[in-house]
């Protein structure tokens, strides 16, 4: 059974076996909590990713899949890049943003985490509904099986922790 957890805050100063970067298919870093994951983790995470474009995603990480990472100076064993979708409103991309959970809880087993951070993937500059955002969130990892013991929902603001605490109530 999975315990899922909120935390109003910034994801980096998190402890956890394994902290989810909402990164982009390129896996090079950019603005958000991806940014601030590779700032504050050091170049030893930038140097992993460039190593795995190298030899597995020449073309980029595929948008709904994960793939872990070195943490670098940050407080986590792990840090598993996940691809969300962009939100479209021509077009239902729900199931991909599912995917980023499952696949990131899929990769979070393989390395044996017990404790995962995530951020709300997709919700900034990606342009997801926070609302819906946290609603594919809670119901995808309630519904995955894992032996993650904890998840834990780190959200930037208090707009953001309220679209969570709505869903777990
Ligand atoms: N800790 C926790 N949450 C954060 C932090 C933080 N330090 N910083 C931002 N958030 P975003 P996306 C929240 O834009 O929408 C990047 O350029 C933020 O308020 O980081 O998936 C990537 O390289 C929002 O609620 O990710 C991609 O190009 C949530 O994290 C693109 O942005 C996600 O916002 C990915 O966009």
């Amino acid at each position: 059974m999975t315990t899922i957890r909120l935390v109003q805050g910034d994801i980096t100063r998190e402890s956890a076996d394994a902290i989810v970067n909402a990164a982009n298919s390129s896996l090079l870093g950019g603005g958000g909590v991806d940014g601030a994951i590779h700032r504050r983790g050091g170049p030893a995470i930038l140097a992993d990713c460039r190593k795995l474009r190298a030899s597995h995603y020449g073309k980029g990480l595929p948008t709904g899949k994960a793939v872990a990472t070195t943490a670098g100076d940050l407080d986590a064993r792990w840090v598993i890049h996940t691809v969300g979708p962009r939100y479209s409103h021509e077009e239902d991309r729900s199931q991909l943003l599912a995917s980023c959970y499952r696949e990131s809880l899929r990769v979070a087993d393989e390395l044996g985490a017990r404790t995962v951070a995530f951020p709300a993937v997709s919700a900034g500059i990606y342009g997801w509904p926070m609302d819906d955002a946290a609603r594919i969130a809670v119901e995808t990892v309630r519904e995955t099986e894992t032996a993650v013991e904890e998840v834990r929902f780190v959200l930037f603001d208090e707009t953001a922790y309220r679209a969570f605490a709505g869903q777990v109530a």
